[in-house]
């Protein structure tokens, strides 16, 4: 029990760490302030740029990848990989370093599902940049791509990955909801490619 409290307690801190305002702040910038207000990936890349964009994507992917793989490297029975990365997705949303602020919650999910099952994240990287590549728009990816993974999860006959897959499409449509406000006014910000931003 012990091992699970002090692997819940590394993933939390370790996906606190604020990748997206420290990379920020290398810049002088300040993410709350800029753009959406969003600590995350999409708010980099709008406000920094790519290579900041991707850096910081690398950054909350690896926070959930390595979280999650901890059950597996200390060979810890008992747990599910996913509980515990679902403690870096709770840390990069509400982290201890940033005032309990972060991001929306994509980047460091897609990095759980990259340390728990490749073939499941490949399918969710694939959704989630056709529905960017249609819509224009991150967040209306992340909102639609979320409950079809629900869906796909069934094919796997695995139902921890089902439930947290439910919790996670929940969670992060909640944490959207900005972003729906926006969508449906129509004045959400767009990516400058894909099928919308042409027209
Ligand atoms: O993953 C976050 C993305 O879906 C939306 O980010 O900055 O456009 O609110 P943002």
């Amino acid at each position: 029990m012990i091992e699970i409290i002090i692997m819940l307690l590394v993933a939390y801190l370790l996906g606190s760490i604020p990748s997206g305002v420290l990379v920020a702040k290398h810049f002088n910038k300040d993410l709350h302030q800029e753009g959406s207000g969003n600590t995350g990936t999409t708010n980099t890349f709008r406000v920094l740029g790519v290579k900041a964009g991707v850096l910081v994507l690398c950054m909350d992917l690896l926070k959930g990848t390595l979280a999650t793989l901890q059950p597996i490297v200390f060979h810890v029975q008992g747990i599910n990989p996913l509980i515990i990365g679902l403690g870096a997705i709770l840390g990069h949303t509400f982290s201890v370093f940033d005032h309990f602020r972060g991001g929306k919650a994509v980047a460091t999910s897609a990095g759980m599902l990259l340390a728990y099952n490749p073939s499941y994240f490949l399918i969710a990287c694939c959704l989630f940049i056709f529905f960017i590549y249609v819509s224009s728009m991150v967040s209306f990816s992340s909102i639609v791509s979320s409950p079809l993974l629900v869906i796909i999860s069934l094919f796997y006959h695995d139902w921890i990955l089902t439930i947290v897959a439910v919790a996670l499409t929940t969670f992060i449509i909640y944490r959207h909801r900005t972003n729906i406000q926006r969508i449906l006014a129509g004045n959400e910000n767009l990516v400058p490619f894909g099928l919308y931003y042409r027209k």
